[in-house]
């Protein structure tokens, strides 16, 4: 093939190539975003309501609002892990994957296990004093060597609780 003609084809193809690349990245700033459940802003009730320390499910934003010295966090419930939906423990007062092990403390952040990072979590804002998560928008967990809340576990573990029960 001829050097012109090689040249000429590649920025045809440049430009092909640029053209796509504009009308993805112009459908994805156009598209409507979604309003309501997982991917939206979620009410999730007067701050008022939560008391300090207290965790809360929310449902319809797959988080769990957690309290702590009186700072209000929405943490995903998806494991950082491989993506396990993590069930807060009452008895320890922590998050436990049941599937590979790995524990969190109240503030999402990693204790135990094979998780890369503490809990993932959604911004929070609060108006007229509700409580106003942003699903549509997740902040990665902490690192792993992050420890700003030093509690040690209420009670005994659930993951203990399981494993007791299947050995019997
Ligand atoms: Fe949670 Fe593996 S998915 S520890």
């Amino acid at each position: 093939m001829e050097r012109r003609r090689f040249i000429e084809l590649f920025w045809k193809g440049a430009l092909g190539f640029l053209g796509l690349e504009a009308i993805a990245t112009s459908y994805d700033l156009l598209r409507p975003r979604i309003s309501e459940g997982f991917g939206a802003a979620i009410p999730a009730g007067p701050e008022s309501a939560l008391e300090d320390g207290a965790v809360k499910y929310v449902a319809d934003g797959r988080f769990y609002l957690s309290k702590v010295d009186d700072e209000v966090l929405a943490l995903y419930q998806k494991c950082t892990h491989l993506g396990c939906r993590v069930p807060f423990c009452e008895p320890s007062g922590r998050f436990e994957c049941p599937c590979h092990g790995s524990v969190f403390n109240r503030k999402g952040e990693y204790l135990a296990g094979p998780a890369p990072r503490g809990m993932d979590r959604f911004p929070v804002t609060t108006k007229n004093g509700e409580i106003v998560v942003d699903t549509g928008s997740i902040d990665l967990g902490p690192s792993r060597s992050v420890r700003t809340l030093d509690e040690e576990a209420k009670g005994p573990s659930c993951l203990e609780q399981i494993g007791e029960q299947v050995e019997h």
